[in-house]
């Protein structure tokens, strides 16, 4: 039997024991040796993640049955290797192997939960297949490592990808980039400048209406509540002729909906009329609970026909939330004539993406089995948060999210912003809906992201049930806690 487990949790000393299985295999006098090269074995085959946090000795040795003195050992051993690092009051955790130089821990957060990243851990492959990469960087390292389009492998699984979906693409239409958010900022480049207007979904990802402001365009929102109101959207396009739109038709971020396919089309066939180039961002399309997205409705540059070049849709994806977000890469599908353009002008921003990040992501999409094994996860991570928001908070309401990373949660009273402050004094940081608006309010939603371990998911929410205690009671400060990253 496989035995995985969530990357970034807690494991318990069975299930530890079950991992390491015979760990034994020289002898007494070498326990601590062999304890040691088991668990440094499974680190290294990445069934225990960085992050992962390791039971306490004692729980440990009575797992394996191994005196308290031998876990102790091998516990050290680890650390002198740097793969385990400890801490009192916060028990030990693996963390990345060192090679050199400093020592790099994938500490987790002191008590503090991130409960405002919708971004889950790496996915368990990822270390075994950075490994096998290493081979083919040494292959192109007598290069000069520079290429703006990025590797052809990796846009060749790309352009695939798209084509499943229903969308032919070739690897000439699809350019790197270090994340679905440089893509979109350096389409939004290309298209507005100081006094633009842009348009934008309310709510929407706040980092892309961040993107919007440090341009000095204008973000135009039109509300999305249950689905996307093609009406609006068509007389937001007459009356503010906006140079640029942004949607993200596929498990939108905050509220998980996503759009189906007349909608795509009647919203494809308005964009065209008003021609209006649209930046379709597709993130979370791959996180979807109900199985393959190539079985759903096809990409909505599958409807918006001729245009900047060849489409009016510039579709930009990434493989942070499938993969790690810490690959920092990403990708823009466009038409050939447009990706010229934007190839040269990219260079007054950056030069590239990373190449062992590259080949490590084509190797991943070369696997059948991660994927369907990331929806299986953060389908569990769904049910999980569900059920304990529908426990200490009975009086919120959402709608169950058929695929991406968040609860889009409609509060009983307007205190987002109240609670995401009071949150921080109890552990949690959380991010109000405030922060997914254009001009502020939503007071009254607020998303929870499930992209934790089980238990860190129910404790962030047992959390901000203590915070909300303490708003309800008069408590709480209304500034909003600007400090709290979101993704
Ligand atoms: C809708 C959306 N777009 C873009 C991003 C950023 O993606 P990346 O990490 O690839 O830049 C996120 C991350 O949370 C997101 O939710």
């Amino acid at each position: 039997m496989t035995t995985s487990m969530p990357p970034g949790g807690r494991i318990s000393g069975h299930k530890l024991a079950t991992v390491l299985g015979q760990w034994r295999r020289r002898g007494p006098h070498h326990g601590a040796a062999d304890l040691a090269a088991a668990v440094e074995w499974q680190v290294r085959e990445g069934r225990l993640p960085p992050g992962t946090r390791l039971p306490a000795e004692r729980e440990l040795a009575s797992a394996i049955e191994a005196s308290r003195t031998l876990v102790g050992a091998a516990l050290e051993r680890l650390r002198e290797k740097g793969l385990v690092a400890s801490k009192r009051g916060s028990g030990s955790w693996i963390t990345v192997p060192r090679t050199s130089g400093l020592p790099v821990e994938a500490e987790p957060d002191g008590d503090a939960i991130d409960f405002a990243r919708a971004s889950p851990p790496a996915v368990p492959a990822l270390v075994p297949t950075l490994n096998e990469a290493m081979p083919e960087l040494a292959a192109l390292a007598s290069g000069t490592g520079y290429s703006e389009r990025g590797l052809p492998t990796l846009r060749e699984r790309i352009a695939a990808r798209y084509t499943e979906r229903g969308l032919p693409t070739s690897p000439d239409d699809i350019l790197v980039t270090n994340g679905a958010h440089h893509a979109f900022v350096l389409a939004l480049r290309h298209f507005a400048g100081p006094g633009d207007r842009v348009l934008v979904e309310q709510p929407s990802y706040p980092n892309a209406i961040a993107a919007v402001r440090a341009a000095h365009a204008l973000p135009v929102p039109v509300p999305v509540e249950r689905g996307w109101d093609v009406e609006g959207i068509e007389a937001a396009l007459k009356q503010s002729n906006p140079r640029l739109a942004y949607l993200i038709a596929d498990f939108h971020n905050p509220t998980g909906l996503r759009m189906d396919a007349a909608t795509r089309q009647r919203l494809g066939a308005a964009l065209v009329r008003a021609r209006t180039p649209v930046v379709v961002d597709e993130t979370m399309v791959e996180l979807d609970h109900e199985g393959d997205p190539a079985s759903g409705p096809p990409p909505l540059a599958a409807f918006t026909g001729d245009g900047v070049g060849g489409n009016w849709a510039i579709s930009v994806g990434s493989a942070a939330k499938t993969y790690w977000g810490g690959l920092r890469i990403g990708w823009i599908r466009a038409s050939r004539q447009f990706l010229a353009g934007l190839v040269s002008s990219r260079s007054a921003l950056d030069l590239g993406s990373p190449m062992l990040e590259q080949l490590v992501l084509a190797r991943l999409m070369a696997l059948d089995d991660v994927l369907p094994a990331r929806r299986a996860q953060v389908a569990g991570m769904r049910d999980t948060l569900v059920d304990a928001v529908r426990t200490h908070f009975p009086q919120w309401t959402f709608e169950q999210p058929d695929g991406g990373l968040s609860l889009w949660c409609r509060l009983d009273e307007p205190i987002g912003t109240r609670l995401a402050v009071a949150a921080l004094n109890h552990g949690v940081r959380v991010a109000p809906g405030s922060r997914f608006s254009v001009h502020g309010g939503l007071e009254q939603w607020l998303r929870l992201p499930y992209a934790l371990p089980d238990d860190r998911l129910a404790e962030a929410v047992a959390r901000l049930g203590s915070a909300a205690g303490s708003v309800r009671g008069g408590g709480g400060a209304s500034e909003p806690p600007e400090d709290v990253p979101v993704a």
